[in-house]
C-alpha cells in the first residue's frame, strides 16, 4: 500500500523506499535507491540522491539537495536553502564523482539547520544541534550546542525544545517545558532530566 504522498510535478524513481505518509512536493526529485522514514515533509525543488537515508519526522525545506553521503536521523530539520556537500576536495579535470569518493554527514536526532547554511562533508552534527542561518559548518557540532558565522563556532546551547539555555552558577539550566541541562564542560551539555 502506498500511504504517502507525491505531488505529480515531482519524480520519485523506482526502487525508492518512502515511508508512510511522507509528503513530497512540487518539482522534487528522489532517486531510486533512497531510503526516507515515515511522517517526513520534502518542500518545494528537494533532491534526494542514491543511498540517502533518512529517518522519521524529518522536514526539509525548499531547494535542498542531500547527496550521497548524508544520513539524517529522525525529527532532523533542513532550513530553506541549506547545502550539503559530499567531496571536500571537488576537482573537474579529475572527477572525484564516485560513492568511493563521497563523505559522510550525519545528522543526528533532533538537530536543525537554519536557512542557507552550508555543511562541508565529513561532519556529524550530534542530538539537537542547532546551526544558525548563513553558517559555514567545518568540524563536529555538539548536542545541543548552536553555532553561527564562517566558520562555525559555538555561540550557545538551545534545549531539545528550541529554548537557547541559560546555565545557572552551578551549571544548571531548565527550560520553558521544565528539561533540565548541564554544562559539563566548554564542549559539552547534556540532558539531566
Ligand atoms: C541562531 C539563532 C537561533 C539565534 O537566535 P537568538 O538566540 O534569538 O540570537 P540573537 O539574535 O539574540 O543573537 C545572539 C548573538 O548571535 C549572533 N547571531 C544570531 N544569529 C546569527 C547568525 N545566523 N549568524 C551569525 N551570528 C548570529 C548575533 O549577532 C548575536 O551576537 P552578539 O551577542 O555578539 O550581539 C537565530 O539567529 C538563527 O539563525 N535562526 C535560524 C532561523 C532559520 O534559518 N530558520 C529556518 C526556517 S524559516
Amino acid at each position: 500500500m502506498t500511504n504517502y504522498f507525491i505531488h505529480e510535478s515531482a519524480y520519485v524513481d523506482e526502487g525508492a523506499e518512502i515511508g508512510e505518509e511522507t509528503k513530497i512536493w512540487h518539482f522534487s526529485h528522489v532517486c531510486g535507491q533512497a531510503k526516507i522514514g515515515r511522517n517526513c515533509s520534502f518542500g518545494q525543488n528537494v533532491f534526494v540522491a542514491n543511498n540517502v537515508i533518512i529517518g522519521d519526522y524529518c522536514k526539509v525545506q525548499n531547494n535542498v539537495s542531500l547527496y550521497e553521503g548524508v544520513i539524517l536521523e529522525d525529527y532532523v530539520f533542513c532550513g530553506p536553502s541549506m547545502v550539503f556537500t559530499n567531496i571536500k576536495t571537488p576537482r573537474c579535470e579529475y572527477p572525484r564523482n564516485t560513492s568511493d569518493h563521497y563523505q559522510k554527514t550525519l545528522v543526528k536526532r533532533g538537530a536543525s539547520i537554519g536557512a542557507n547554511a552550508t555543511i562541508v562533508c565529513g561532519v556529524t552534527l550530534y542530538e539537537c544541534a542547532f546551526v544558525a542561518a548563513g553558517a559555514v559548518v567545518i568540524k563536529d557540532v555538539p548536542a545541543y550546542a548552536m553555532v553561527a558565522g564562517v566558520p562555525a563556532q559555538i555561540i550557545g546551547w538551545m534545549s531539545a525544545y528550541g529554548d537557547v539555555l541559560e546555565f545557572d552558577e552551578y551549571g544548571y539550566a531548565i527550560d520553558s517545558i521544565g528539561a533540565k541541562y548541564q554544562h559539563v564542560s566548554d564542549n559539552e551539555v547534556i540532558k539531566v532530566s
